[in-house]
Parts: C-alpha cells; structure tokens; sequence
C-alpha cells in the first residue's frame, strides 16, 4: 500500500512534506546531483549512464549544444529518454527521476509565429493558446520542461534574439508572460498534456551593448525594476516553475552569479518559489567574466547567488561536494537548492509518471487543429504598414507573380528556435497562394535569379514580392549592425516598383530592418514576421481577404540603425523639442503599436469614471471606437497613460491597456479600461514602488500616438 511505503512516495501527502521526507534520506552527492543537468550525446552516453546510476544527475537537456536555436539538435525520442529515466527511477538508491528540458520557444511539431510575431497579436488568449498547443505536443515528446518563454524586453533589434521576445514595452511583455505561463504549466503541470515554463534569461539580456549578444548590460535600477523585470514579475506571480539566469554581466555583476538579482530580488522581492537554472555553461563561463578564479570558485558563487541547477558544465557535479567539506558552500543553501528542484519534480507529477507513451505523440503532434490555429495566429499576428487601396486582393486575378528570395522558401518561415517543426511539411508562399487562388496563372522563377523573377513580374497583372532574412539571421549569437534586408534585396524591390505594376511587399524577417522608399511606396506593405508552419497559408489568407491582418507592431521601426535604441515610452527630457537629426527626422518609421486592418475606425467620447481617485483607488478610462469602412474588421483598443509630474523622470506614454475589438461597418462600441496601482505606481529611488499624488493624462486609440485625451488626479 502506498501509505505503507516513504512518505516522499505518497502522492496524497503535500509536495512540502514529500519532499522534506525525501531531503532527509539524501547524501550530499545525491542531493548535489539533482543540482546536475546533462545533455547526451553517443560520446558521452555511457559515461552518463553510469553518472545517472549513482545519482548524480538530476536533469537531461534534450539538445547537444547552446546553439539549440540556430542549429540542428538531436530530436527528443521518447523510447531514449524513458531508456535513461529508467536508470533513474528503478536503478538508484531513492529512484528519483530526471525532469527533461527542451527549448521549445514557439511551438513544438506544429511550428507557431516567432515569439515577436505573437506579441504582435496583442492577444492572450491566442498567445496561451498557442503554448497550450506547444505544451500538448511537447510533452508526447516526453519534454517534461520548456526552457520559455523567452521575456527580455528588447529595445535593439540588431540583437538577434529579439526574434524571442515580445518586443520593447513591459506591460505587453508582462501580459504574454502570464498567458505563456498557463499554457505552458495549466492549472495543474502534473496533467500529462502540461509541462514546466522556464522564464528567461534573468535578467535585462536584451540591453546588451551594441547589440552583440552576450555583451555587458548597464541599467539604472529603477529602469530594471520599472522595465526589464516587469514581465518576470509577472511570470513569478503566475507560477512560472522556473528561472534562467543569463548568460551576460549586469551592472558590472554577471547575472548567474548575482546574489542581488537571484536572490534578493528575484527570490526575496519576488518571492519566487521555483528552481534558478543557469544558462548553458553560463556557471563555468564566470570564469572568463574574470569574477571566478577557476571552475570550483564559479561553483561556490553560483550556488551561493541563487543558481539552484547548473546547466551541462558540471562545475556543481564537480565541485560542490568538497566545497561543502570545506564550509565554504552553505549546507542549508544547498538543501534550499535541492528542494526547490525536487519541489519542481513532485508538482510535475515525474514521481507518479515517469515515463512517456511512445504512442501519445502520433494522437496529437502536428494535429489539423493544431495547423488550423497556427494558421489563423500567423494571420492575425501580420501587421499591414501600407495598402494603398491594392488589398484583399480580389480572387478573380488572372497572373499573379510571387517572386523574391523568400518566395520559395520553407526554412525560413519557420524562423528561430525550430527543433522539432519539419521543414518538408511547410508551404511555400508560392504553393499556399495557387491553394487560394487555383484559377489563377502563378508566375515565379524557377531559379533564384532577380532577372528571372523580373521576367515573370513583368508578365503579371500583380506582383507579390516577397523578401527577408533567413532564420539563420536572426537568433542566438546572430546580431547585425545595420538594420538592412540583405544584399540585393533593396534594388530587387527598386526594379519592381520601376516596372510600374501593382506590387504587394511581405517581409518575411525575424527583426525590424529598414526598408527603403521604394519597398514604403509599394502599393501595399505586410510585415508577416517568420510565420510558422502554416504562416504561408496565413499570409495568402490575408493577401486575398479570406483573413484581416490582425497585427500591430509590439516594437518600434527605426527609420536607420543610427536611430537604435529607439522606444516609444522614452522618458521627458529638459528639451524634448530639440531631439533632432541633421540627416533625417527623429520620428520612427513606424510606431509602436501601429498596424491597418481592411477596414477603418474611429475613436471617440473618452470619459473617465472618476475625476479624483485615492492613491489605492481605481477608475474606469472609456471611448467608443466604430467602424467607419464597409468591411466588419477588428481593430487593438490602446490606452496610454502619462504620470503628469513625478518625483523622478517618467516615460512621456506607457501602455497600459490594450483589447482586441471587432466590429461590424458602421457599428459602435464602449471599449473600457481599469486604470489602479499596479496601472499607476511606479518604481522609484530607492527601489520602492509608490502612487504619487497629481495629475494623469490618458489617451485611448489605434496605436502608440493616440491623442484621444482626458485627466484625472491621484489625491495626496
Ligand atoms: C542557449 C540559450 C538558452 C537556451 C539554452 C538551452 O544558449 O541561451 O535560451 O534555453 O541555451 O538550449
């Protein structure tokens, strides 16, 4: 009987109590090993194996090397990881099993838009979604951990893994990270279609200098706490079940060896509960931070900061043990280390269910509801720039030529961070626009040759051209100093526009880049992202009207990379009229927020519920937004808010609401939005998170320079 047996064995008893029964019957090498996270290779497996017999492995990395993003890593079959979990569970002393972690940023079988692309929905519900899809297939994989979402605010897209985030504002990153979380883990990460979230990389990655990943990272500390922890924050109130500590210094402080960012804030001011992982060998690369003398001292200080479990450089697995000996590790903070990660494992449920069907993937990866959602989000995350009265294209046409570099691609429409998507199955922009348009003649060269693809645009009645970057552009390790579409694409565009025909533009890319006159003057614009599995069917869903484009830009497009860092929710300035170019305007090319529809709207009649509100206290900011177009269509209410005077410098606008409306033509409707602290507090000297009294300005509209406006006071 089960109550008969440890108490740590019993899953009627609480995860607290199980896993203080377990910890008590632990050596330090057993629990030092739970700390331990390996990857497998055929070089390596025998020598695991026998690590794993002896306990001394707590956590299998399903990839073979930190580059999991941009190269092609081992697939996660299930029979080799219950192989192994068998080892664990039926071959050591405690049979404690191994939590398997795999990235899985945007989708698992079923390839979703990249993580920019679904914030450009401005959509939780399709975001959660999305990971709920991601979590289903992934854990039929015997994935029990994701190493996502992915939450640094970025604000420098020649960053590479801005592909990965959700784009510059917190409050839109902080309400994606809740909707990823319970995706992600449900209500209940023990249900065999759930798995663990991982939010990362704590913290502020995305403000690497110059944009060269891994580069040295200084912000203020209201800046962190007011922007770049923001969605963390959000993702330990929804019970993120793990953290990732990056790879880069902070404030002259590398992250994973942080005390002040692992613990004092993220564990004691957060009050996070689940384990700290590192980043890949980020514990052993302290050593070349020049904070560590050698791997034993970069073992000590990344325990004793907060790292809980050391990703695949063994420097716990290796030093740990005689540190501990020594005294010069904490005994209690090693056991505060293991619980968590044990804490972890019971509330998954590993202990009752260790092992993976074989079977359970076939049922679900890849499902047709899986594609039908991964092309109805890479749809409504595209986001119109221009149309110049040239979409929805009418099904009628006769020749229509799909040309450009990205034409017939598939690769890179699944973009970053795609380990298990298969590139086979992915349309082409070509075959998903003769599935839509089957009478219609489709021109397109049959050899990447610009003068082939001219041929065939000269011939048609409309051109979709279509260009980008690759997938190996963008991502981990891939940053670019100049925000350009690659070599050539620029004229190819240029030769288009000169053939005098209708030309639709898709940019099919993983970061904003600067587009030149003659891609702005096309006759209509569509930035499509890197869409997914089903982004080909999704974007010929809306070339051809059978879909709106739902998206609007979750980041600032910069008119040159001289504008980086560009951000809309800039703080004031002593003259703010004087923030000027010789050589060009200051203004972003397109802004925050900003994305057409195939129908217009208006917004109008602002109130505010209250004209003084107490410093805790709520009001309601409305308007009436209608349709004024022929077709019914959707639009993304905003609203905007200024903290009018306050003790430090604040943003001149922050975000801090947004709902998706739709609306018939010619119909009206309130859209409403609760404005209290958490809406109107700020963090500042000091640290400390106050409401101060005084005036606020708020605005309600289409995007990032709505000028619908009303006041209100916070009393003293
Ligand atoms: C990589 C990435 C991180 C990823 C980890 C495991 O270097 O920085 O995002 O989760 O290693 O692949």
């Amino acid at each position: 009987m089960i109550e008969d047996g440890p108490v740590y064995r019993n899953p009627t008893q609480p995860v607290a109590r199980r896993v203080e029964d377990l910890l008590t019957r632990m050596t330090p090498a057993e629990k030092i090993g739970q700390l331990n996270q390996v990857f497998v290779v055929p070089e390596n497996r025998e020598q695991i194996t026998e690590l794993i017999r002896q306990g001394g492995v707590g956590s299998r990395i399903i990839a073979t090397s930190h580059l999991a993003g941009s190269t092609e890593q081992q697939a996660a079959e299930v029979e080799d990881l219950n192989d192994l979990q068998r080892i664990a569970v039926e071959e050591t002393r405690l049979g404690i099993p191994l939590i398997h972690g795999r990235d899985i940023i945007h989708g698992h079988r079923t390839v979703f838009p990249i993580p920019l692309a679904l914030a450009a929905m401005f959509d939780e519900a399709l975001v959660e979604e999305a990971f709920a899809v991601a979590a289903r297939e992934a854990a039929s994989a015997g994935v029990h951990w994701s190493f996502a979402p992915m939450l640094d605010i970025a604000r420098d897209p020649r960053w590479g893994r801005v592909v990965e985030g959700f784009g510059e504002d917190p409050y839109l990153a902080s309400r994606l990270a809740i909707a990823a979380v319970h995706g992600f883990q449900g209500d209940d990460p023990a249900a065999p279609d759930r798995v663990l979230a991982c939010a990362k990389h704590y913290v502020g990655y995305g403000a690497a200098e110059g944009g060269r990943d891994y580069n040295t990272a200084e912000i203020s500390d209201t800046t962190l706490r007011n922007v770049y922890l923001a969605p963390f924050r959000a993702a330990v109130d929804a019970g993120v079940g793990s953290v990732m500590s990056a790879f880069h210094d902070l404030n002259g402080e590398p992250a994973t060896g942080s005390f002040y960012l692992l613990t004092e804030i993220l564990k004691h001011e957060l009050g996070f509960q689940g384990f700290v992982v590192s980043d890949w060998a980020s514990v052993a690369e302290l050593v070349n931070h020049r904070v560590a003398a050698d791997r034993c001292d970069a073992a000590r200080i990344a325990l004793m900061a907060g790292v809980d479990m050391d990703m695949v450089c063994g420097c716990f697995q290796e030093h740990l043990a005689g540190l501990l000996e020594r005294g010069a590790i904490d005994a209690a903070r090693l056991d505060d280390a293991v619980r968590r990660v044990l804490g972890a494992k019971f509330r998954l449920g590993l202990f009752e269910r260790p092992y993976t069907d074989p079977q359970a993937g076939a049922r679900v990866r890849f499902a047709p509801e899986h594609r039908a959602l991964a092309r109805r989000i890479a749809a409504r995350a595209a986001v119109l720039l221009e149309n110049r009265g040239l979409l929805p294209l009418t099904k009628e046409a006769r020749r229509i030529a799909v040309i450009g570099p990205l034409a017939q691609e598939r690769r890179a429409l699944l973009g970053s961070w795609v380990l298990d998507g298969i590139i086979a199955e992915t349309q082409t922009l070509v075959e998903a626009v003769a599935e839509v348009c089957p009478q219609a003649e489709i021109l397109s060269a049959s050899r990447a040759l610009s003068d082939e693809m001219l041929m065939r645009a000269a011939e048609a009645d409309v051109v979709i051209l279509a260009v980008g970057e690759s997938d190996a552009r963008n991502g981990e390790y891939n940053n670019v100093a100049e925000l350009r579409l690659p070599a050539g694409q620029d004229e190819l565009i240029e030769a288009v526009a000169g053939l005098e025909k209708p030309f639709i533009v898709v940019v099919l890319s993983g970061r904003p880049v600067v587009l030149n006159r003659a891609a702005r003057q096309a006759s209509a614009l569509l930035w499509a992202w890197h869409p997914g599995s089903m982004g080909a069917a999704g974007i010929a869903d809306v070339l051809f009207g059978d879909a709106e484009p739902g998206g609007r830009l979750p980041l600032t497009f910069p008119r040159s990379t001289g504008h980086v860092p560009i951000h809309y929710n800039h703080r004031s300035t002593g003259r703010p009229a004087m923030s000027r170019y010789h050589d060009m305007p200051a203004t972003p090319l397109y802004r925050f927020g900003s994305g057409l529809g195939y129908t217009t709207f208006t917004f109008s009649d602002i109130v505010v519920s209250a004209a003084t509100i107490a410093a805790d206290g709520h009001l309601t900011v409305s308007a009436l937004v209608t349709n004024t177009g022929l077709r019914a269509g959707e639009t993304v209410a905003q609203c905007y808010v200024r903290d009018d005077v306050a003790s430090i410098t604040r943003p001149v606008r922050e975000l801090k609401g947004f709902a998706r409306v739709a609306l018939a033509p010619g119909e009206s409707r309130r859209v409403a939005f609760d404005l209290g602290p958490a809406e109107l507090g700020f963090y500042g000297r000091h640290g400390r998170w106050r409401v101060e009294p005084g005036t606020f300005t708020v605005w309600v509209g289409a995007d990032s320079s709505a000028n619908l406006e009303a006041r209100f006071t916070v009393a003293l």
